[in-house]
């Protein structure tokens, strides 16, 4: 390589690195899009009041950014069952995902509702002043738990796009039953911890062992826990596939981002897989978790167990 081309590059970069120090906002804009509003990042304390962004809430506004590129691809896609393009963010926090989602796609298209479903009460109201003070008018935010959304009175018949971004434990569970109560058309989900599953592979390990070399995977505490929630995912997304939907498995962004990364993308294809039914069964009866098939997984019944 030629030594002077590299001297001029580390020059370069030396000297946008002073500049960036001097000129925080400099290095903020890179990471915004065209028009996209700072007040907002402000308010969420995405960025200091000086407008500076630091390593945590960069790596914050990179997942939601990323995962926000996905959803607008879906919004653009779909048409509204009903009046307009419906969205439910389950396990909502802060909403930063819904903030930034209604900023960068639901203000300039003038139509479609955000509902935030939290069960932080301190976070719901928080979150319903910032809209008010930011004329986020289509934005909700209902202080009740996943599990309750489906039968709330105050939510509409249907919705378009179900999305839980971190929702905690089983919460992802009910965002995905929720989405099915309300025929989404499109779910969105990035998984959190998971606990339930574990905890009935934890239950039944002593019989396990006794029955099938396979228990080796979940002998140690930590196995349990892994592949807990490994097992919750795969079996999620063939609930998913047996309920009409194809499925897409991916990465949200580089593991140096977060741990719980693991996109899952379902969008209604109407076409019910039968097989996925079977293998889901199958799957649960080989790892001990038919209690499960009941709560979790009742749409996926077999026509013998119906
Ligand atoms: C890890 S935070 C993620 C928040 C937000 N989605 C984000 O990524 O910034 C999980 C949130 O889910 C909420 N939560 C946990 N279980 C819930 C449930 N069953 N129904 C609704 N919200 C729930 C918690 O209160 C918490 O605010």
């Amino acid at each position: 390589m030629n030594p002077s081309a590299t001297k001029n590059r580390a020059d370069r970069a030396r000297s946008a690195g002073a500049r960036s120090q001097k000129h925080p906002e400099i290095a903020v804009q890179a990471e915004l899009r065209p028009g996209q509003s700072v007040e907002l990042l402000k308010e969420l304390h995405i960025l200091t009041r000086e407008g500076r962004l630091n390593q945590d809430s960069r790596r914050k506004l990179k997942q939601v950014e990323h995962l926000v590129q996905f959803i607008e691809k879906l919004l653009n896609e779909l048409q509204p069952q009903g009046a307009e393009l419906t969205l439910a963010d389950h396990g909502a926090g802060k909403s930063y995902l819904g903030f930034i989602l209604y900023d960068l796609w639901f203000k300039s298209h003038g139509s479609g509702s955000i509902y935030g479903i939290e069960t932080r009460a301190e976070l719901v109201e928080r979150s319903r002043v910032l809209a008010q003070r930011l004329g986020f008018e289509r934005m909700r935010f209902l202080n009740i738990a996943a599990a309750d959304a489906a039968s709330e009175a105050a939510l509409p018949e249907r919705f378009d796009v179900v999305t839980a971004l971190h929702a905690c434990d089983t919460a992802t569970d009910d965002a995905i039953a929720f989405g099915l109560a309300k025929q989404a058309q499109a779910m969105v989900l990035v998984p959190c911890c998971q606990a339930e599953l574990a905890a009935c592979l934890r239950h039944n390990k002593a019989f396990a062992l006794s029955r099938t070399p396979l228990a080796e995977l979940w002998r140690h505490p930590l196995h349990t826990r892994e592949l807990g929630s490994q097992l919750t995912n795969v079996l999620r997304c063939l609930y998913l596939e047996s309920q009409g939907y194809s499925v897409t498995v991916t990465e949200l962004v580089g593991w140096e981002h977060s741990l719980k990364n693991e996109l899952i993308i379902a969008r209604h294809t109407g076409h019910k897989k039968r097989n996925a039914a079977e293998r889901l069964h199958a799957l649960l009866a080989q790892f001990g978790l038919q209690e499960l098939a009941a709560t979790r997984y009742a749409r996926a019944a077999l026509p013998a167990e119906a």
